[in-house]
This record gives C-alpha cells, sequence and structure tokens, in this order.
C-alpha cells in the first residue's frame, strides 16, 4: 500500500531550540536545531504509514516572525498542496506567534487538506521535551482522513487557526481555543473530534495570494498597527501613527470594545482621514457585540493580532 505523504516544514521556535543544561527551560535559543534532525530524534515516526518530506524554511525565534517568512511559507504551502499525493503539511512553529501565522495561512489560503501547525514549550535539549510528542500528534492529525483547514496541535489538543491563542507564559499546554472549545484531542494517537473541521472563508484571499510573492521582503506591505484601551489611554499614540503614515489600526478594547472617549476620538478622526480602524476586544474570552450605529466596526470575533493579520490581507488584496 502507498503511504501517505506529509511534507512537515521547519521554522524554527523552542522547539528546535538548545540550551546549555538539560534541566533549563526557559534560558535556551531557540530555532538552533534543523526540521530533519528534530524528525530523527522521534524514532515512533518509523512505525507510521506516512513517507515523511521535510523542508527547513526559516529558522527564527517566533517573536521575530516577519512578513518576508509568511510570505515564502504561504508559497512553499501552496507549493506542496497542490501535489496530489501529499495529504498534509505539518508547520513547526515557535508559540509565541503561532496563532498569528496559523491565522495568516488560513485566512489567505483557506486550504482543503490539513495544514498543523506545532510547537514545544521546552527546547529540544531539555530532559522531557514536549516537541516530539506534539510533532507526533500533528502528523496525526495531518494524516487523518477528512481532516482540513488550518490547526494547532499542542499538548494532545487539536485547535483551529480561528479560535486558538496562547494563554499561559511556561506551562506545557499553554494554548487555548476560548469560549469556542477546542477541535479535538489527540489520544494515543488517535483522533477525538468534538466540532467539524474549520471552513473558514476569506473574501480577499484570492487577490491577496496574487499580490504576494514568494521572495516578497514584506517592504511594501501596509502598515497595521494595535492599540490598546486602559485607564488614562489618550489620543496620542493614535496621533502619532497616524502622522507616521499607518494606514490600519486595530484597537483593544475593554470589555466589550469599549474605549476611553479621548482615543475614541482620535480613532474617529484617524477614520475619517482614512485609516481603516476595527474594533476588538482585550478580553480572552466572548467577542465584540456590536450596537445599531456603532462607527467603528467589529472584529467578527478576532483577537486584536488576528484583526491585525485580517486587515493586512484586506489592504494587500
Ligand atoms: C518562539 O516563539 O519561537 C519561542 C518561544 C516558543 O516557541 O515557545
Amino acid at each position: 500500500m502507498k503511504k501517505k505523504k506529509i511534507v512537515i516544514l521547519g521554522t524554527g521556535g523552542t522547539i528546535a531550540g538548545t540550551a546549555a543544561s538539560a534541566s533549563d527551560h526557559t534560558g535556551y535559543t531557540a530555532a538552533q536545531v534543523g526540521i530533519d534532525q528534530l524528525v530523527a530524534a522521534v524514532p515512533a515516526f518509523a512505525g507510521t504509514a506516512c513517507e515523511l518530506v521535510t523542508e527547513q524554511v526559516a529558522q527564527v525565534d517566533s517573536k521575530d516572525m516577519s512578513f518576508a517568512v509568511w510570505a515564502r511559507l504561504a508559497a512553499r504551502m501552496k507549493h506542496f498542496l497542490a501535489q496530489a499525493d501529499v495529504q498534509g503539511l505539518v508547520i513547526t512553529h515557535g508559540t509565541d506567534t503561532l496563532e498569528e501565522t496559523a491565522w495568516f495561512l488560513q485566512a489567505l489560503l483557506n486550504p482543503d487538506k490539513p495544514v498543523v501547525l506545532t510547537c514545544a514549550m521546552r527546547p529540544a535539549t531539555a530532559l522531557a521535551p514536549d516537541g516530539p510528542q506534539n510533532m507526533l500528534d500533528a502528523v496525526a492529525v495531518a494524516s487523518h482522513p477528512g481532516a482540513r483547514g488550518v490547526l494547532a496541535v499542542c499538548a494532545g489538543v487539536i485547535h483551529s487557526a480561528r479560535d486558538v491563542q496562547k494563554v499561559h507564559t511556561y506551562r506545557l499546554d499553554a494554548f487555548s481555543s476560548g469560549d469556542a472549545g477546542p477541535v479535538g484531542y489527540v489520544e494515543e494517537g488517535r483522533l477525538r473530534l468534538l466540532r467539524n473541521w474549520p471552513e473558514a472563508l476569506s473574501v480577499h484571499a484570492l487577490s491577496a495570494i496574487k499580490n504576494i510573492a514568494s521572495d516578497d521582503a514584506g517592504k511594501n506591505w501596509p502598515r497595521v498597527e494595535i492599540v490598546m484601551n486602559y485607564a488614562g489611554a489618550g489620543a496620542a499614540v493614535v496621533q502619532a501613527l497616524v502622522a507616521g503614515g499607518v494606514q490600519g489600526l486595530v484597537v483593544a478594547g475593554t470589555g466589550n470594545g469599549t474605549l476611553h472617549h479621548a482615543l475614541e476620538a482620535a480613532l474617529l478622526q484617524a477614520q475619517a482621514a482614512g485609516v481603516r480602524v476595527v474594533r476588538a476586544t482585550r478580553c480572552l474570552e466572548g467577542r465584540v457585540l456590536p450596537k445599531a450605529g456603532d462607527a467603528i466596526p467589529d472584529s467578527q470575533g478576532l483577537s486584536p493580532v488576528k484583526a491585525r493579520v485580517d486587515m493586512l490581507l484586506q489592504l494587500i488584496g
């Protein structure tokens, strides 16, 4: 029987990190170990019914994620997904911006095949690293019949790109899908699904993908920034950004997207000057519920960082 082909793309992160001591879980350097070596460190892959193909797309600490890496990753993803014998993709990624990359790829490419981002909270040199099990679980999801869309797998939990969010600074189970709940679990290599595979359609995807070249250094991407509401928030940051040529602003409002009157006035002024403005919430759960007559549109349930990705794609498309 022909084995299913799963492509594993490496981008760096703690999963590829090294520390001087096996007991050091925080003082390590991310993005050191190549994807071939990471795969070779999982003996259980030898027994899977999959043919694994690897490619190093980048080697970055994901706090330094760039538009250039996103463009390259999207191009390689598109390339491999177009191959009929490729069943699915796994992408190893740092945890810090994993949710942004996941949403970028989902909103841009809306893949019919599974694309599973995975990661680790402990470096590869740890006494008990979590990366190998996460990679094994990610391959189980990527090879599951019917799986589709961009997903994230960490600590045995399957999240959709839309809902996944890093919520803990050091625990192995660092991600949550908030009140949407996870897509399912990987239990001893088997999937227990709790809801349907994600089907997020994006209206800007088709034109945006045409406008993003694989060798795009990101220099011409629009400038979209995030501002936040808090006690004493004012107009100064927004005014400085507008003066600096910002094209889009996502505001992380308090509660149901509420804004200090001074910040709101500055945002409305920016909007009137042609800057695109969207209102999200800094709350970890729930979504901004719009009211009739709202002058600033809501983020349709997207977190501030994902609403920014959406706005980038709209402006690129
Ligand atoms: C990173 O995001 O690349 C470093 C942190 C991590 O992967 O947990």
